[in-house]
């Protein structure tokens, strides 16, 4: 995934676009560039790395002189992170420039038939392309050059181009693309962190839409070339929320906004003691037609989903499956009218999530999102979307966003049980009390962890860590050993805490660490049980159990507490410290917490 930036403006573009690269530097960060026209003619500076490497480059660009331009952030997929694979892209005219975020999957066939035609390429990347067709289909009108050029592509694409004239546009096609309204100045982006330093007010840009942007004016056209009104759309956050916030990373910022943004994504659903979801609701004869329960995502939005399905069937009675979505679009899925597909994704575009969405829904699934990104792809391909409300998440490594994914879920299972006449009000109103009290238990969780920076000093040595536990607990075991994964480059394996002695236990010995979730309390002393195997091989062992509870201390070498809760809601209290522990052990080590080598913030490629 990668970032994308545009202005027109009058005043000098390249400072604007560097920041607004800076913004977007969690969707991809291996090299970054801009693309600048003075309305004669085209001024490019990229470099493989870091924007900070562009902005020391252009003295913050300072050196490259324009009003409109370009600037991109890449997440390498087609030719090595390098300066001439970076971002932008020339015409070999010098007409047009051309950032790109997406695949071109017909690039291929299109970079045959241009080098037949006499155009050479400088780059091994699928977006040069496009630098080629505008150049190859321009006959003095720059904007049917770019419909010509965007209607031979094929893939998903959000596109910036600039013209030599000071002409900009802007093309979106199955990856996301938001423009900004100014005053005397407008400005596009992949992401509204990039806008709200400038303006709140947006315009979402939908699939085979495409806008020109001038100082003065935005015109969006539908992919025939007719002009098309769009609402202006209010971001419902400021720039503040985008920084850090005086944390040392984003990550952490993030982890502390756990209770804040668990209860503005519950809270706007309760109203006089009933979950109501503003944008989801299904008639009596539609609930009863649904037989089972497809949840569907990738990476820890799919553990959300794992902790979801626990939750979903012991009070819904449905059947719930979790199923990776790299896996499900290509598995000639038996799904029909009476499966609900849940589908999760904090950024809305995740391309794997996406193509399993379409794969089902075309085989007749009603689709319900969970997503944290208003305007996105997938809450847009969704028949009902249920928002997360955490705000912009930066950190490429998720927390609030896993989180508040499990709320929906808990919330969504609560809601679907009383709405199947399954749920006694006693307890529909008990577990609405108890979502009423997360937020403080999330707080406490934190509190009662505050010299888990320790813990992390002390256990940070060890190289692999199986993170053991039963039902829930095994659950966010799967986020818990992501987490550690993720941002602290340790190999760490979740694994169901009954099934360790099929197999695995052979690796458990003097000098494993074994992290056991103790906190699911029908199965309570089976994983005591699970503790001693471990020990008895010598392993060290880091419980996570309950608030007072002491047999734990027996057992386990070390433990981290959690709150007590209602027990389907305690892995929400419980991955917090994990992913403190994660955190503080990835410091440890010295590793960029924020952005972890090899990955991004979105995979939007397959
Ligand atoms: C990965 C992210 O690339 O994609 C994870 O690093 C995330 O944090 C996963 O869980 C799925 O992303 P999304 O946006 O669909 O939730």
């Amino acid at each position: 995934m990668c970032g994308i930036v545009g202005f027109a403006g009058t005043r000098e573009a390249a400072p604007v676009l560097i920041d607004g690269l800076r913004r977007l530097e969690y969707r991809g960060y291996d090299s970054a560039g801009v693309a600048v026209s003075d309305g004669a003619a085209i001024n490019v500076a990229k470099v493989k790395g870091y924007v900070k490497n562009l902005s020391d480059m252009t003295h913050d660009g300072a050196d490259i002189r324009g009003r409109i331009g370009v600037g991109h952030t890449r997440w390498a997929t087609h030719g090595a992170p390098n300066d001439v694979n970076a971002h932008p892209h020339m015409s070999s005219d010098g007409r047009f420039a051309v950032v790109h975020n997406g695949i071109i999957e017909n690039y291929a066939l299109l970079r045959q038939e241009l080098t037949k035609n006499g155009y050479t390429f400088a780059s091994d990347t699928d977006t040069e392309v496009v630098a080629h067709l505008l150049e190859m289909y321009y006959d003095g009108d720059a904007r049917r050059a770019v419909m010509k050029a965007a209607s031979r592509l094929e893939g998903s694409y959000s596109l910036g181009v600039i013209c030599a004239d000071g002409r900009l546009f802007a093309v979106r096609e199955q990856s996301p693309l938001i423009l900004g309204l100014g005053v005397g100045e407008n400005y596009f982006a992949s992401d509204v962190a990039a806008l709200v330093p400038h303006t709140k007010n947006v315009i979402y840009l939908d699939d085979g839409e495409f806008a020109e942007l001038t100082p003065d004016a935005i015109t969006v056209y539908d992919v025939r070339g007719r002009a098309v009104e769009k609402p202006v759309s209010k971001v419902a956050w400021d720039v503040e929320a985008a920084e850090k916030g005086g944390y040392e990373h984003f990550m952490l910022k993030e982890i502390m906004e756990q209770p804040a943004c668990f209860k503005a994504t519950v809270e706007p659903r309760i109203k006089d003691g009933r979950i109501e979801f503003e944008n989801f609701d299904l008639t009596d004869e539609e609930l009863h037609d649904i037989n089972r329960i497809i949840i569907t995502a990738c990476g820890s939005a799919g553990y959300a989903g794992q902790v979801g399905r626990y939750v979903i069937e012991e009070l819904c009675r449905v059947p719930v499956s979790v199923e990776l979505a790299s896996e499900l679009r290509y598995r000639n899925p038996i799904i029909d009218r009476h499966t609900l597909l849940v589908v999760i994704s904090q950024s809305g575009e995740t391309a794997d999530t996406i193509a399993a969405l379409r794969e089902c829904k075309a085989r007749g699934a009603r689709v319900l999102a969970i997503v944290n990104v208003v305007g996105s792809t997938i809450a847009k391909l969704a028949d009902h979307v249920i928002y997360t409300w955490a705000g912009p998440e930066i950190a490429v490594a998720t927390t609030k966003g896993y989180t508040t994914q499990a709320a929906v879920l808990d919330m969504l299972a609560i809601w679907l049980a009383d709405r199947l006449g399954l749920m006694e009000k006693e307890r529909y109103d008990a577990l609405v009390e108890a979502l009423h009290a997360m937020p403080g238990q999330i707080q406490r969780a934190i509190d009662l962890n505050r010299g888990i920076h320790r813990l992390a000093k002390k256990l940070c040595k060890y190289n692999d860590i199986y993170f053991i536990g039963r039902n829930l607990d095994y659950a966010v075991c799967m986020e818990g050993a992501l987490k550690l994964k993720e941002i602290s480059y340790i190999f760490a394996e979740a694994y169901a805490a009954g099934e360790l002695k099929h197999g695995t236990i052979a690796l458990v010995e003097q000098g494993s660490l074994v992290v056991t979730l103790a906190c699911y309390e029908p199965l309570f002393d089976k994983t005591m049980s699970n503790i001693e195997e471990v020990k008895a091989r010598g392993a060290e062992v880091l419980a996570v159990a309950l608030e007072g509870n002491r047999k734990i201390l027996s057992k386990a070498d070390d433990v981290i507490f959690v709150p007590r809760t209602d027990p389907l809601f305690n892995p929400i209290a419980q991955i917090v410290p994990l992913q403190l522990f994660a955190y503080y052990v990835a410091k440890e080590r010295g590793c960029d917490i924020d952005k972890p080598k090899n990955l991004a913030k979105s995979v939007t490629v397959e």
